[in-house]
């Protein structure tokens, strides 16, 4: 295959890496995903994470395999099996809905690759639209908050919310971006900051229980944050805390945005409740590891919920930033999403 790099995913012949997304930002380890086992393997682990990536890197590997000769019958079993990698992400299933009808080609490794290298093109497209439409929100010398990491790690090109706010920091119009560390997972402390700070974007980092105190003292004039599913009544599962937020600036009378592509609606889906929501495991609310090592801080045998997204309702969102535009609240109410 061509050779290809975005800021986590990297190919060459038909070899296939990813930025370890849990050993940054102290170090930058490229890992080879070479096979369905390592590539989900990654996934679960989150060294490939964000809900627009999922779906690219399982795209690339089913195209590399293709390339090497897999049997159609040896892809289709690929093909389920990354699809069940991980279940809230909605980018992961649209993603390899369109490689199976590549695969039903007749000429379907080339088709594969096609359409993989198209989904990539296409992601770092909507993204730059993504950025376009949301800065025009932003108004000059804003405070903005974000959550989680949905920038140039989390896609092929520089990102969703994060893109936004890199976008409009350009314009001119970004005073200071509070990144919340986002647990448990950190991937706003770890991975948001790292990227706002190689970009020069000004930016203090706090934990998820500051943004209350920091919105009550008039700190914060918007919320970004992006998507993992966006049903068809425009409720939106993200990174969980995300819903926390939105309550937050609802009742601050603070917007609160959502940025994301068009392969993260799912008008299938009636709303909400109709998501499935991953649960993770209880080490990672013991404790914490990383490239650092090991801890666990809560007793054994401490009983965990762990959920990785929650729910934010349509009616506490004040605009969603797709690549076609800015969808308000009326237009999600008129059933913009149900017809997507
Ligand atoms: O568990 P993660 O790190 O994959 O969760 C990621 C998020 O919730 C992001 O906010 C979302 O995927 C949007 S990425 C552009």
């Amino acid at each position: 295959m061509q050779t290809l790099q975005t800021t986590s995913l990297r190919v060459e012949g038909n070899q296939f890496w990813i930025l370890d997304q849990q050993a940054l930002p102290q170090q930058k380890n490229w890992l080879p995903a070479d096979s369905v086992e390592a590539l989900v393997g990654h996934i679960h682990a989150l060294r490939v994470r964000g809900a627009p990536l999922i779906g690219l890197s399982a795209s690339l590997l089913l195209a590399l395999l293709a390339e090497r000769g897999e049997s159609r019958e040896a892809l289709a079993a690929a093909l389920e099996t990354l699809r069940a990698a991980r279940p809230t992400a909605v980018n992961l299933m649209n993603n390899l809905d369109r490689m199976r009808s590549a695969l039903a080609q007749p000429d379907h490794a080339t088709a594969l690759v096609t359409e993989a290298l198209r989904l990539v093109e296409e992601d770092r497209a909507l993204c730059e639209r993504i950025a376009h439409a949301g800065a025009a929100l932003v108004t000059p010398g804003s405070r903005l908050l974000t959550h989680c990491n949905t920038g140039g790690l989390a896609t092929a090109g520089r990102g969703t919310a994060l893109g936004v706010i890199a976008h409009a920091f350009e314009a001119g119009k970004v005073a200071n971006v509070w990144v919340d560390e986002t647990r448990p997972l950190l991937q706003g402390g770890r991975l948001t900051a790292w990227e706002l700070g190689e970009w020069g974007v000004p930016y203090q980092l706090i934990t998820d229980s500051m943004a209350a105190s920091l919105m009550a003292q008039g700190e914060v004039d918007a919320v970004w944050v992006g998507a993992d599913r966006i049903a068809a009544n425009g409720d939106v599962a993200n990174k969980i805390g995300t819903y926390s937020l939105a309550v937050l600036a609802h009742y601050h009378g603070i917007p609160f945005y959502v940025a994301a592509p068009q392969t993260t609606l799912d008008p299938a889906c009636p709303n909400g409740a109709a998501i499935p929501i991953e649960q993770r495991a209880a080490t990672e609310i013991t404790g914490v590891a990383g490239s650092f090592g090991a801890v666990q801080w809560a007793p054994e045998n401490a009983r965990v919920y762990n959920p990785a997204f929650d729910v934010t309702p349509a009616a506490l969102i004040g605009g969603w930033v797709l690549d076609s535009g800015v969808v308000t609240p009326a237009q999600v109410r008129d059933g913009a999403f149900a017809t997507a």
